[in-house]
């Protein structure tokens, strides 16, 4: 069964304190997202597969570790570009690939308006990037989408989460872990995290 991991950092309380603030202008925001994302992906890459390496310092051999080159990092456009810059920053050499998914205001559903992904993902660990789980049906899309049969693993990263996104998830997935920093309350009648932090993209891209 997917593990649901909640990231734990008196940092990534305090950024995610300023996300959540109606208050906060979209400059803060924007760097709090980068702050908390940081450290989000680090702990989501806890346990990617490292090899070891045998190097020689200036001084003496010595014995390293080196990550295998398999990450493929999954944006899902638009609020997801907000984890891929930090994420980028840390993994310089992760395959990117893009899905684009708008949900209806009305209905909550996501329709999907781009998708490019790297050719081949025959044993890639795939991390998608989505600051907000909702109903789960955006991230269930996603992973469709990467039609998982020769993929390694796959985990989302989610900023905040709604129990009901994280049911729906496993319900569908149940192999496919979530990295958040909180499983909120509920989702209120317009499939609205509750108490949340509003509409990320927005909030990020300032279109509000
Ligand atoms: C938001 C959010 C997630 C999705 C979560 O995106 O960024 O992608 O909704 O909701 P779900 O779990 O119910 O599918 P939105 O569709 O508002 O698009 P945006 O990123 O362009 O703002």
């Amino acid at each position: 069964m997917g593990k649901v991991i909640i990231v734990d950092h008196p940092l990534l309380k305090h950024s995610l304190t300023i996300l959540r603030d109606k208050n906060t202008t979209t400059e803060e925001f924007r760097n709090h997202s980068a702050l908390v994302s940081n450290i989000m992906i680090i702990e989501a890459t806890r346990n990617i597969k490292v090899n070891t390496v045998d190097i020689d310092t200036p001084l003496a051999p010595v014995q390293g570790s080196k990550v295998e080159k398999s990450i493929v990092l999954v944006p899902v456009l638009r609020a997801g570009i907000s984890m891929l810059l930090p994420a980028r920053d840390m993994i310089p050499w992760a395959q990117v690939g893009f899905i684009g998914l708008e949900r209806d205001e009305t209905t909550a559903i996501a329709r999907e308006y781009y998708k490019k992904f790297p050719e081949n993902l025959n044993n890639k660990q795939v991390l998608v990037l989505d600051p907000m789980l909702a109903t789960g049906g955006s991230l269930v899309d996603t992973i469709i989408a990467l039609k998982t049969k020769n993929i390694r693993s796959i985990s989302a990263v989610c900023i905040v989460a709604a129990p009901e996104g994280i049911e729906y998830l496993h319900q569908k997935f149940p192999d496919v872990d979530v990295f958040t920093a909180a499983v909120d309350s509920h989702l209120n009648e317009v499939k609205f995290i509750v108490p949340g932090l509003g509409d990320y993209g927005d909030r990020y891209f300032g279109t509000d």
